[in-house]
């Protein structure tokens, strides 16, 4: 629960109370620290409970209500202040926002209206150095090419991260031709991505849930549709929707992209904290590397959440130096993955993640460095000056070689 929002409500009418209770609920990212039903208490219960946000709903008593958002400003100005209404009136509005209140909601009240605002509030507090963000990390994987390891890294990184008790992760699988992510985690899913993007504007985050799949590992997976004809029947608008709800209910969404980069790949792109992408030693994969560097540098903020992560490290003895690599696509490799044939071929053919199967191999070992670099978003301090070096891995390489 080190995660959670910590909220306290107040409203008088018990029915939009209860309504708006039963939403806050079911979001596992939220803590209800209080709910009040009377404008004169919520300041004690404020100061008692020290939420970090606290709704009011100021329909019952509007001129009441401005006046505990003004108090609040003053005698609790660490909690931030929601107000809902089921009027969208500007000067109520301004009003509200002139009292001190940071956002406001109009009723009744949709989960994708409210994780953006909260997660505003959040940002808000983490810029001002209050807390530290906890805002959802997504992580999109792509690959250079076909075949370069981009489900099996995604599959691992997304089981990796699971694995740490504080993190509740989902993939998604975009590849939604030939998407194998659910291969690899031998899990037959009763719902896909078609069925859960069509539904998200009626859906509710515990019924997003029991949509999900949920792995041994911790991770929830979200396949591909069943059929080639549904391919087209999701929308860029169905995902943006989608990953907003599932922001309310994840710490990490790790999404599976195609070679296509398609609009919800590209979507994606935009939406992701880190973007991975895959690639192995070859000539043909860096070329690729090249020509999406160019794509990515061309859109705004894209190429600052690049990680280029080269896969099956050691598989080839002419490989391209790491140096030479660098040098051609003009940044660093933020992490290596070595070759590691027969424990990836057991994995895929018992449909079971590295964490689980082969934990203590150093692939699983960098699979799992990775997902911590990823999920710190920092990468560790060069050991020494060599380029191969630089993203701290050359622990591994020397294992690999010996
Ligand atoms: N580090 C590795 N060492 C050895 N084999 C690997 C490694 N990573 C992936 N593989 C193998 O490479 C093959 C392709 O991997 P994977 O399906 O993850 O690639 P992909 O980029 O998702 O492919 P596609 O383009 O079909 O989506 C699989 O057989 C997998 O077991
Ligand atoms: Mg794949």
């Amino acid at each position: 629960m080190s995660n959670a929002i910590r909220l306290a409500i107040v409203d008088p009418d018990d029915n939009s109370r209860e309504e708006l209770k039963s939403m806050l609920l079911g979001i596992d990212r939220i803590w209800l620290e209080a709910e009040c039903s009377r404008y004169e208490f919520f300041s004690d219960v404020v100061a008692q409970t020290e939420p970090e946000v606290g709704i009011i709903a100021i329909d019952s008593d509007v001129e009441k209500a401005l006046k505990l958002i003004e108090r609040l400003a003053d005698t609790a100005p660490d909690c931030s202040v929601l107000v809902t209404s089921s009027s969208n009136d500007g000067n109520l509005i301004l009003s509200a926002m002139r009292a001190g209140a940071k956002e406001f909601l109009a009723e009744p009240i949709k989960l994708e209206d409210l994780i953006p605002a909260l997660e505003r509030i959040s940002d808000r507090r983490s810029s001002r150095g209050d807390v530290k963000s906890r805002g959802t990390t997504i992580i999109a994987v792509a690959g250079a090419t076909g075949g370069v390891g981009t489900t099996s890294i995604a599959v691992n990184v997304g089981c990796a991260l699971a694995d740490n008790p504080s993190n509740s992760v989902v993939l998604v699988d975009l590849d939604l031709c030939l998407g194998d992510a659910d291969v690899c985690l031998d899990a037959i899913a009763d719902f896909t991505l078609l069925d859960v993007a069509q539904n998200a504007a009626r859906m509710d985050i515990s019924l997003l849930k029991r949509s999900l799949t949920k792995h041994s590992s911790g991770l929830f997976l979200l396949p591909r549709p069943v059929q080639l004809d549904d391919v087209d029947e999701i929308t860029p608008d169905d995902l943006n929707r989608l990953i907003g709800l599932l922001k309310a209910t994840f710490s990490h969404v790790v999404l599976d992209l195609s070679k296509f980069f398609g609009p919800l790949d590209r979507l994606a792109l935009q939406l992701a904290d880190h973007i991975v992408l895959v690639t192995q030693m070859d000539l043909p994969c860096l070329r690729n590397v090249v020509r999406l560097m160019m794509y990515f540098n061309d859109k705004d903020g894209l190429a600052d959440k690049l990680r280029v992560v080269v896969n099956r490290v050691g598989m080839d003895q002419n490989q391209i130096s790491f140096k030479k690599a660098e040098e051609t696509i003009g940044r660093e490799i933020f992490w290596k993955i070595p070759n590691d044939y027969r424990t990836m071929v057991e994995v895929r053919n018992n449909g079971v993640p590295l964490v689980e199967q082969a934990r203590k191999q150093p692939i699983t070992q960098e699979i799992m460095n990775l997902a911590a670099a990823l999920d710190g978003s920092e990468k560790p301090e060069p050991e020494d000056g060599e380029a191969a070096n630089k993203s701290g891995i050359g622990r591994w390489f020397s294992f690999g070689k010996s």
